[in-house]
């Protein structure tokens, strides 16, 4: 007999005569008579009720069909007198792995710091089944997003030579031993240092100056060393580049992004929405609805420096034009003064890295920061430097290597055009569909500063 997943049983429109669900024992009760067992398989946040008569075939396991346990059960689905529409009456029943009590998941619900501890357990509770269906839904919308638009996805190389941030946060990749071999790169495997890229970003600018729109969506690696609930080691960006674009259509096509994934996530009747809105956060369809429907505000670096100066906010760092902004004033911006997103843009070119635009006041540098409740910085780009002079004394003065560069470079020489992009953390935006507080808390297998279990 066919398998039929939990969640198109509870979705049926007829009852059926002969069914097979297989799936984990969330619950059982036992009557005399009877017993009751909760099915669930992963497919939906809702259970399925089974009903065995005591004698039907496979009831003498039923003693071991406890929390945990994988069964097979065949029976019919019929009304329920309960609040589910359909129950399964079973007539026959199959015990397939046993779980004895030691079963680190128990009924009464577990904290989120302690089901990471048993990351391999845990998309089996509701919340985290939850989060990852989401996962994968949000990450066929972004993909949605793009291909429909007439981007191309490339797959930009995890191994790379060059350091697109230039903020040296990066993991070396090598074949030698660093207690045993006292050697140099030459005898490595590249042959010269290797690391796992921070971004994209400039292998996606080459293919954006061959094929117009592009976007990247993979693994990110950076070795901060900030134990942050916003930071992780291993992340997922999503990184589009336009060419023959500037910073307004940049802002244009990061706006339509967010809006795109907010009603996508508005739009889920799959339970998983309503799960996050009822048990996660409060807020969460009133946000998600207020960034799908309000326009964002944009606002020059320039002036969110004098917003916040003149707020009387209390500021652990306090603002002043040249600094780099702290996640207090992101959160004070998006938060407290605009209640909305908003778009900062113009930064002062001391702290951005090399690729960017500089603007005609000679100051500032075409960055933008998409801030957004609940989260801060979500999104980080800019239109990119496509005057091949201005580029390479960017290289001099921050004191890269100019040769190292010259692939990247070789678009300003042959047939350059102004382009921009952005780079999207996946699991900002899964914190901002979800309402859930911490990173490590959207990711498989979380990666943090001295955590690297499983
Ligand atoms: O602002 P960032 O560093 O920008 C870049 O990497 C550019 N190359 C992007 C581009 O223009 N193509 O990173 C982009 C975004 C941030 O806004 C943030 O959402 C996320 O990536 N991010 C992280 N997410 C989780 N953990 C970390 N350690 C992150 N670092 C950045
Ligand atoms: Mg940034």
């Amino acid at each position: 007999m066919q398998r039929t997943l939990v969640k198109h049983a509870l979705a049926a429109e007829a009852a059926k005569e002969r069914i097979l669900v297989e799936g984990w024992v969330r619950t059982r009760r036992d009557s005399k008579a009877f017993s009751f067992l909760e099915v669930n398989d992963g497919t939906s946040l809702a259970s399925i009720q089974v009903v065995a008569d005591a004698g039907i075939p496979g009831y003498e396991d039923i003693g071991r069909m406890s929390t945990g346990a994988s069964v097979a059960v065949e029976g019919s689905l019929v009304e329920s007198p309960g609040r589910q529409k359909w129950e399964i009456q079973a007539t026959r029943l199959r015990l397939i792995g046993a779980s004895p009590e030691s079963y680190p998941l128990q009924k009464k619900g577990h904290s989120p710091e302690f089901l990471r501890s048993i990351a391999h357990l845990r998309p089996r509770t509701n919340l985290f089944g939850a989060v990852f269906r989401t996962r994968s839904r949000i990450a066929a919308a972004v993909h949605r997003f793009f291909l429909d638009r007439d981007f191309v996805w490339v797959h930009t190389p995890i191994i790379t030579a060059s350091d697109c941030e230039g903020a040296g946060e990066m993991f070396r990749v090598t074949t030698l031993d660093p207690l045993a071999d006292n050697k140099g790169y030459e005898h490595d495997f590249f042959g010269k240092p290797a690391s796992l890229t921070v971004s994209g970003q400039l292998e996606g600018e080459t293919f954006a100056c061959a094929l117009s729109n592009i976007y990247t969506f993979g693994p990110t690696f950076r070795a901060e060393n900030s134990n942050t609930s916003r930071h992780a080691a291993e992340f997922w960006m999503i990184e589009p580049e336009m060419a023959f674009c500037d910073l307004q259509g940049n802002m244009e096509v990061a706006e339509a992004f967010i809006k795109h994934i907010a009603d996508t996530m508005l739009a889920d009747d799959s339970g998983d929405f309503d799960f996050f809105c009822r048990f996660v956060d409060k807020g969460l369809r009133t946000r998600l609805e207020e960034v799908s429907c309000k326009k964002f505000v944009r606002c020059s670096y320039t002036e969110a420096i004098e917003i916040m100066r003149q707020s009387g906010e209390h500021f652990e760092y306090p603002p002043h034009w040249g600094m780099d902004m702290q996640s207090e004033h992101e959160r004070f911006l998006t938060e407290k003064y605009f209640r909305g997103p908003v778009i900062v843009y113009d930064y002062p070119r001391e702290i951005k890295p090399f690729y960017m635009r500089l603007n005609d006041d000679g100051k500032t540098v075409t960055a933008m920061d998409v801030l957004v409740p609940g989260i801060g910085e979500m999104i980080g780009g800019s239109q990119r430097e496509e005057r091949l002079d201005v580029l390479e004394g960017n290289l001099e003065r921050m004191g890269m290597d100019k040769e190292a560069y010259s692939w990247y470079n070789d678009l300003r020489r042959y047939g350059t055009v102004p382009h921009a992009g952005f780079g999207v953390g996946f699991e900002r935006l899964m914190m901002f569909v979800t309402g859930v507080q911490n990173i490590r808390d959207v990711l498989p297998y979380p990666r943090t500063p001295r955590n690297c279990e499983f």
